[in-house]
């Protein structure tokens, strides 16, 4: 299997790169060796590769700049992944394109399912919805994979800015009414082979359960504690979604993906996001290693 990754730097590229690598026959591809807001480069980037599976992990990530760099997100998110659909059509191999949930607009206190409308609420989501539909229209092999609140060693995400806050500051906070699932990236790359044969269209994968920002950092306090990481603050406070000013995008307050038709296919279920995330710690921050 050659499988070829976009966004190699970044937070899930770079941890899908290290865990195929000895696995599969793996390339990754940074941002400075492909911009994807060039088409031409794309294209001549990817023409003399051969590959059986794509794995675009690239976006324009950052939610409130989305807002106003409409252009940019819509190239990176939308326009970019159409181009990689096209290409990977024509080289007859597969595009896995990662989505996420805030295409959804968080009105719902059910899992969402891949059935579920979208309905995106910012700029950053409209343009990942966008980039989902083009890809499913190219080719019916390609798989566009929804994750959410991803975690893990390659950049640092809310889990890492809570752990550190609470190493400098007595007393912190966090959102206590807005839910999803933590995801961590090495449970990604780990159930992704999974359904590289078996699976296109649309797939949402997650970590088991649901929590709010507040519970996830006190978790992640706790496990801390358990594993010797010396901190200021031992608990976390609880703020209100509407509390928060400075944020310019709005952001669904619930987006539980429910992983059932994930499930359904592979007969797995992801591990709770708690132990993922007490994993995590013990593996990047404990003392006790
Ligand atoms: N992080 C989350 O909580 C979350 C939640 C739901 C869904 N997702 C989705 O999961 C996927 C992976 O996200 P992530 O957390 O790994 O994000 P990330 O750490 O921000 O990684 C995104 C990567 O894309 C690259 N990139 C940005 N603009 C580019 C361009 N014009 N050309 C080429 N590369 C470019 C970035 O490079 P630079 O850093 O050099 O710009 C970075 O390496 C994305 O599809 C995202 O929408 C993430």
């Amino acid at each position: 299997m050659r499988i070829v990754i976009l966004g190699a730097g970044g937070r899930l590229g770079a941890a899908l790169l290290r865990e195929y690598q000895g696995k599969f026959d793996v390339t990754g591809v940074g941002h400075a060796q492909l911009d994807l807001t060039k088409p031409e480069q794309i294209q001549e980037k990817l023409s003399p590769l051969k590959f059986d599976i794509l794995i675009n992990a690239a976006a324009f990530t950052n939610v409130d700049l989305s807002e106003s760099k409409r252009d940019e997100a819509f190239a990176v998110n939308a326009d970019a992944p159409k181009l990689l659909a096209e290409i990977c059509r024509d080289k007859n191999a597969k595009l896995i394109h990662f989505s996420t949930d805030y295409v959804f607009d968080g009105e719902k206190r059910q899992p969402y399912i891949e059935d579920d409308a979208a309905n995106p609420i910012s700029v950053y989501g409209e343009s990942k919805r966008a980039g989902e539909k083009l890809v499913l229209r190219t080719s019916d092999r390609h798989l566009v994979v929804r994750v959410s609140w991803v975690f893990g060693p390659d950049r640092p995400s809310f889990v890492d800015a809570m752990i550190m806050r609470a190493c400098e500051e007595q007393d912190i906070e966090a959102i206590a009414d807005k839910w999803s699932t933590p995801t961590y990236t090495r449970d990604v790359a780990e159930m992704l082979p999974r359904i590289f044969d078996v699976e296109a269209g649309l797939l949402h994968l997650a970590n088991s359960g649901k929590c709010s920002w507040q519970e996830y950092a006190q978790h992640a306090l706790d496990c801390c504690q358990k594993f010797e990481v010396p901190l200021r603050a031992k608990t976390v406070g609880a703020s209100k979604l509407a509390d928060l000013k400075n944020w310019v995008a709005r952001r669904p307050p619930y987006s539980v993906l429910s992983t059932a038709k994930y499930q359904a296919l592979t007969g797995i279920t992801p591990r709770p996001w708690r132990e993922a995330v007490a994993d995590y710690i013990e593996r990047s921050y404990s003392r006790k290693k």
